[in-house]
C-alpha cells in the first residue's frame, strides 16, 4: 500500500497544476501522481490555439471576455463563476510565465493575442500552434524539481476507495479514501490511500470514433466518480470542433485551429460557397456548436464527407509563423495551403459537463476534488467559449489548492482491503473488449452525434443496455486489464450522455434534438 497526502489522478493541465503548487507550499507533505501514459500524454499536450485571458484593458475589458463566455454557453453559464474565472485569468497565465512557459509576443514586445470564435476581441495568448505542448513541458519541469512529488506514469487508477469499498452502509456523506491503481507494465494493483484526492483526468473523445483527442481521452474519472455516486452534470453537452482534418481513418484527428479561421480562412463547401455567411452574421467566426451544426446541416444537404477551409489569400509567410505544425501536416497531406482548401468535418472534442463540483473544486463527496476537462464548473454552460478551457483548469488547480492550504484535511487511520480479485481469472478474448469499442463508437457517432432525435437516443440506450450487461459480466470474471477498464468506462459515460440528453427538452447551445424543435432542419437565422 502506498501512503499520500495528495493524490492527483492525470498529468495535464489540471493536475499538474494543482501539484506543483500544492507540492510547493507543503514540502513535509507526499504528493502522489499516477498518470496512465506517458506522463506528458494528455489533451493539454494536443492544445493549439491558446489560453484565452483580458491582458490588454484598452482594446478589451473582463466584461467582454464574460459576455463572450455567457453568449457562446446560451443561458446555461453559471454567471459568478464566469466572473471569477475570466478575472482570475491574468494571474493565472502569470504562474505558468513564473514556471517558465514562453508564449509568442508580437513587435512591440508584448504577449501576441490571437482571435477566435465567439471572442468579440483578440484575447488568445499562445505559443506558435503548440500551446499545450508548451504549458505541459514547464508544469513537468517543475514537477520533477519537487522531491516530495512521486509521478507514477503507466499506472491506470481503477476505481476510487469509498466506504463501498470497505463494505460501510453509507448512502449520505460518502467520502474519498484514494484509488486501487493498475500498474500497467507489472499487472500488480496498487492500493494508494489519500487524505485527498484529485480526480484531473481530462475529457471524453475517444467514444467517438471520430475525434481530435488522444487515445487517453476514455472518461475515466467521471466514471469512477458517478460509481461513486457523485453528482454527474451537463453531459450532453458535447463539443463537436467544426475543423478537423479530414482523413478517410477513425481515430486521433488532426486538428486545424480555430485561430486559423481568426487569421482570417474561409469555410466553403465543394461549390466554393461561403456557407458560413448565410447562417451566423459573424460567418467563419461564429460560436463552435454554430459553425460544427452548420457543416453538419451542409454535409447533410450535399451528400458530401468533408467541408473545406480556404486559406489561398494569407500571407503564406505569416501562415507559417503563426502556424508551423498545422502547415507541417498539410504538406505530409500532399495539401499546398497557397493553393488547395484543406479538408475539414467536425470531430468530438470537448465536454462541457462532467463531475459536478463548487468553486473550490469540491465535488459532492468528501475529500474528493476535481478539476479540468472531467469536472463540470458552470463556466461552460452549454457550450465553451475556445480557449476557456485551459483557462478553467488553471484557475480551478488554483482554488482547489488555496482552499486546502485555508481548509487542511484530517488523514483517517481506517484500514483499506486491498483489492480483490479472486475468482477472477486472465481474459484470453481481447476481441471482445475490441468489438464491443467498435460498436460503442459507431453507436456514438450515428446516434448521439451533433444532430440527434429522441428516436435515435432511445435505439441508442437499447444497444448500450446490451453492451453493459456483456461487459459487466467480463469485468466481474476478469483480471483487470486496461482495454476492459476504459470500456467499461466509456460505456458508463456514453449511459450519462444518453440519459442526460433524453431528459433535455430544449435545445440549447451545443445540443440540439430534433424533436425539440419546431424545425428539424437547421435554419438560416439570417433568413
Ligand atoms: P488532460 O490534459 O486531458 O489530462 C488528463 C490526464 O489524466 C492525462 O495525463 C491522462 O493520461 C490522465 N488519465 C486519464 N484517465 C486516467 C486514469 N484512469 N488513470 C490515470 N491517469 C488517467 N483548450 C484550450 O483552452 N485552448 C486550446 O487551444 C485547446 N486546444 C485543444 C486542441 C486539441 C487537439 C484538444 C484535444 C483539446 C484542446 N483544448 C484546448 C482543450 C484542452 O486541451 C483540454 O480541455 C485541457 O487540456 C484538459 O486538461 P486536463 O488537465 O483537464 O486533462
Ligand atoms: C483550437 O485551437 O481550435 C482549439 C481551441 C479550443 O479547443 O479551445
Amino acid at each position: 500500500m502506498i501512503s499520500a497526502d495528495y493524490l492527483v489522478i492525470g498529468s495535464g493541465a489540471a493536475g499538474l497544476t494543482f501539484a506543483v503548487k500544492i507540492a510547493e507550499k507543503f514540502r513535509d507533505k507526499k504528493v502522489c501522481i499516477v498518470t496512465k501514459a506517458d506522463d506528458d500524454e494528455s489533451n493539454t499536450k494536443y492544445a493549439q490555439g491558446g489560453v484565452a485571458v483580458v491582458l490588454d484593458t484598452e482594446e478589451d475589458s473582463f466584461q467582454k471576455h464574460i459576455q463572450d463566455t455567457l453568449i457562446a454557453g446560451d443561458g446555461l453559464c453559471d454567471r459568478e463563476v464566469v466572473k471569477m474565472v475570466v478575472k482570475e485569468g491574468p494571474k493565472r497565465l502569470n504562474d505558468l510565465i513564473q514556471w517558465g512557459a514562453n508564449f509568442d509576443l508580437d513587435y512591440n514586445g508584448k504577449l501576441d493575442l490571437g482571435k477566435e470564435g465567439g471572442h468579440s476581441e483578440y484575447r488568445i495568448v499562445h505559443h506558435k500552434d503548440i500551446t499545450g505542448r508548451e504549458i505541459e513541458t514547464a508544469l513537468l519541469t517543475r514537477i520533477h524539481q519537487l522531491p516530495n512529488v512521486n509521478i507514477l506514469s503507466h499506472h491506470f487508477a481503477i476505481d476510487l476507495i469509498t466506504e463501498h469499498q470497505l463494505q460501510i452502509q453509507n448512502h449520505e456523506n460518502i467520502s474519498c479514501y484514494g484509488a486501487y491503481v493498475l500498474n500497467q507494465k507489472t499487472g500488480e494493483i496498487k492500493t494508494i490511500k489519500a487524505t485527498v484526492t484529485l480526480l484531473a483526468t481530462g475529457g471524453i473523445g475517444k467514444i467517438y470514433g471520430h475525434t481530435t483527442n488522444p487515445v487517453i481521452a476514455t472518461g475515466d474519472g467521471i466514471a469512477m466518480a458517478y460509481r461513486a455516486k457523485a453528482r454527474i452534470k451537463d453531459m450532453e453537452f458535447v463539443q463537436f470542433h467544426p475543423t478537423a482534418l479530414y482523413e478517410e481513418k477513425d481515430g486521433q484527428s488532426f486538428l486545424i485551429s480555430e485561430a486559423v479561421r481568426g487569421f482570417g480562412a474561409y469555410l466553403r463547401n465543394r461549390n466554393g460557397h461561403r456557407f458560413m455567411v448565410d447562417y451566423d452574421e459573424r460567418g467563419e467566426l461564429a460560436s463552435r456548436d454554430i459553425v460544427s451544426k452548420s457543416i453538419d446541416n451542409e454535409l447533410k444537404k450535399s451528400g458530401d464527407s468533408c467541408v473545406y477551409l480556404d486559406c489561398t489569400h494569407l500571407k503564406v509567410d505569416d501562415f507559417k509563423k503563426h502556424f508551423p505544425t498545422i502547415y507541417k501536416k498539410c504538406i505530409a497531406n500532399h495539401i499546398n495551403i497557397e493553393k488547395d482548401w484543406i479538408p475539414v468535418v467536425p470531430a468530438s472534442h470537448y465536454l462541457c459537463g462532467g463531475i459536478e463540483v463548487d468553486k473550490n473544486g469540491m465535488t459532492s463527496i468528501q475529500n474528493l476534488f476535481a478539476c479540468g476537462e472531467c469536472s463540470r464548473t458552470g463556466l461552460h454552460g452549454a457550450n465553451r467559449l475556445a480557449s476557456n478551457s485551459l483557462l478553467e483548469a488553471l484557475v480551478y488547480a488554483h482554488n482547489s489548492y488555496q482552499y486546502l492550504c485555508s481548509n487542511p484535511m484530517q488523514s483517517d487511520s481506517l484500514a483499506i482491503p486491498d483489492w480483490n480479485d479472486q475468482g477472477t481469472h486472465v481474459n484470453k478474448e481481447h476481441i471482445i473488449i475490441k468489438h464491443n469499442t467498435r460498436q460503442l463508437q459507431a453507436l456514438m457517432r450515428d446516434y448521439v452525434g451533433i444532430v440527434r432525435s429522441n428516436h435515435r437516443l432511445i435505439k441508442a440506450k437499447e444497444h448500450l443496455d446490451l453492451m453493459y450487461r456483456e461487459v459487466e459480466e467480463l469485468y466481474k470474471d476478469s483480471k483487470i486489464n486496461t482495454a476492459l477498464c476504459e470500456l467499461r468506462n466509456m460505456i458508463n459515460i456514453a449511459h450519462l450522455i444518453i440519459g442526460q440528453s433524453l431528459e433535455r427538452k430544449e435545445n440549447k447551445g451545443g445540443y440540439f434534438n430534433i424533436d425539440n424543435s419546431a424545425f428539424p432542419e437547421i435554419q438560416n437565422p439570417l433568413i
